[in-house]
């Protein structure tokens, strides 16, 4: 999406609206610090007439996620939840001509709309797309002995995110940067007594990331068109 299109809306599951000053300020820093993107639009729009859900990361997440990438030097990204390959694009080209991202999604129609995003973007040659339930295909990721991860971007179901971060941190190699998405939800992370499946396994995640003396973590708050969320950023010790 370009920087003047609308931001994303919150989905419907989120109890509060973005409040107005979050969208302009995010209209403001998107159209100041991105520049017109016709590939990641194209790749927004293919997704919407495809009827995937409008639940990719934002445009300026985006870039943060492709800085923190680069900023890590990552050469081997592994993504969970490829959507319509929209963080995908951003992630894939942090990386040098010959570094690989692997992307796992369990939808085919998914999948196959961000194979048509991904080659759009140029971007076919670096990015191996693997579809399948994430918990299936990560013990098989382990079995091919490839290069370890130096980056990983875990945004499936909320549900499985504690082991999914269990085997993001079994693929990487020492130093790696991994990064969860939709980790505060509104503020609910914060209740213990939620009962909300998906924030009870965001809090299981946390609970392990406290408990995994090898990494050390925070979450950033965020705002914007997608309502009240959060990273958290996790770094294995090198
Ligand atoms: N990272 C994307 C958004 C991902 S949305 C972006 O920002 O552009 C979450 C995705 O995870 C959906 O496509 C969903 O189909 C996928 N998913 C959900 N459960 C999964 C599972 N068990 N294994 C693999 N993928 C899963
Ligand atoms: C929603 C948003 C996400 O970024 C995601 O990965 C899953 C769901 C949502 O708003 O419903
Ligand atoms: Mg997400």
């Amino acid at each position: 999406m370009s920087p003047r299109e609308p931001r994303p809306r919150s989905r419907g599951n989120t109890k509060m609206k973005p409040e107005k000053t979050w969208v302009a300020v995010e209209e403001y820093m998107d159209e100041l610090l991105l520049s017109p993107d016709p590939v990641l639009d194209a790749a927004r729009k293919a997704s919407a007439a495809a009827g995937l859900p409008d639940i990719a990361v934002t445009p300026g997440q985006g870039r943060f996620l492709q800085l923190l990438a680069r900023m890590r030097g990552a050469r081997h990204i592994l993504e969970i939840g490829t959507l319509g390959g929209y963080s995908t694009i951003w992630l894939a080209r942090a990386l040098p001509a010959d570094g690989r991202l692997i992307t796992v999604e369990a939808e085919a129609k998914h999948c196959e709309v961000a194979r048509a995003n991904v080659a759009r973007a140029g971007l076919s040659a670096r990015v191996d797309f693997r579809l399948g339930e994430a918990l299936e295909l990560l013990p098989e990721l382990a079995a091919e002995g490839l290069e370890p991860f130096d980056f990983a971007f875990i945004d499936a179901d909320k549900e499985n995110t504690a082991e999914y971060f269990k085997w993001a941190i079994r693929l990487a190699r020492p130093g790696a940067a991994i990064v969860v998405d939709n980790v505060v939800r509104d503020g609910e992370v914060a209740d213990r007594n939620t009962t909300d499946e998906r924030v009870q396994g965001i809090r299981r995640f946390l609970d392990a990331v406290a408990a995994e003396p090898r990494v050390s973590a925070t979450t950033l708050q965020t705002v914007g068109g997608k309502g009240y969320d959060g990273f958290t950023l996790a770094l294995l010790n090198s």
